[in-house]
């Protein structure tokens, strides 16, 4: 039975490679949606997959959300890969602390026994604010650790769940309706098509910034994540997702 479960995931994870187009791909049983420790588990799928691709004193950029908080709860020592330093990988997106990047960045450095530096910028910046911050010595450096960064690792979110989550402006958030966004990631909001419908004003990684990472880990799950999960890939440039079986099953459907 246990072996039999085993293979319909491993099925699983190559329709999805199919369907998304990407390499990597892991699928931990259950929907998240439903049960919160199916999130914990893609936390710790996250971890291992992590611990097989870094180096001692490499640079790991992280974004926000309670997926990679999930991965941060998750951590343990990396043993092999000693000293490796954690960065958030933008600045403020405008969320709760506890979904704040920087928070989540501390949180996973501590319990992977790394070291980590933080982004201090405001949520959300002004054209004006925004020059004069990346001018700061001490927010430039830290950006370019993030752009160096040899692992990415982050959340995709169900557009309208993110934007009422987060504190968007009216304006913004006819923006994100009009052009039906359904999927965002780093504080980009996709449409189906995989189009930029609205991008948040902040510091640190922008999309294109991607394409030079070696290792771009995505870990989002639940079966209401499917249509983000899609939207995000039609462009995005991860090439691991880590997932559930309830948002897995829905993106395959009709393949
Ligand atoms: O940055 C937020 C992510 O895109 C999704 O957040 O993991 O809480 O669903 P979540």
């Amino acid at each position: 039975e246990f072996m039999k479960e085993l293979k319909g995931i491993s099925n699983l994870e190559d329709q999805v490679k199919k369907k998304l187009n990407i390499n990597h791909v892991v699928v931990v049983p259950g929907n998240s949606d439903e049960l919160s420790w199916v999130k914990e588990e893609m936390g710790k799928a996250c971890v291992r997959y992590m611990k097989e691709v870094l180096k001692p004193n490499n640079t790991v950029a992280v974004t926000g959300g309670g997926t990679i908080a999930a991965v941060a709860e998750m951590m343990t020592p990396l043993e092999q890969a000693q000293n490796c330093l954690f960065v958030p990988a933008r600045g403020g997106l405008g969320e709760q602390v506890e979904n704040q990047a920087n928070t989540i960045c501390a949180e996973m450095a501590k319990k992977a026994n790394g070291k980590y530096r933080l982004l201090y910028v405001p949520d959300p910046l002004s054209e004006e604010s925004y020059h004069t911050i990346i001018g700061e010595p001490s927010v430039r450096e830290v950006l370019e650790l993030i752009r160096s960064s040899d692992l990415i690792v982050h959340g995709i979110g169900d557009a309208m769940t993110m934007a009422e989550r987060r504190k968007t402006p009216q304006s913004v958030m006819k923006t994100i309706q009009e052009g039906d966004a359904v999927g965002e990631a780093f504080g980009y909001y996709f449409n189906k098509e995989g189009e930029i419908v609205h991008k948040v004003r902040t510091v640190g990684i922008q999309l294109e910034d991607l394409n030079h990472t070696n290792c771009v880990m995505a870990v989002a799950g639940g079966k209401s994540k499917a249509e983000a999960i899609d939207s995000y890939f039609k462009q995005g440039q991860s090439n691991v997702l880590i997932t559930d079986e309830g948002a897995a099953r829905e993106l395959i459907k009709g393949t």
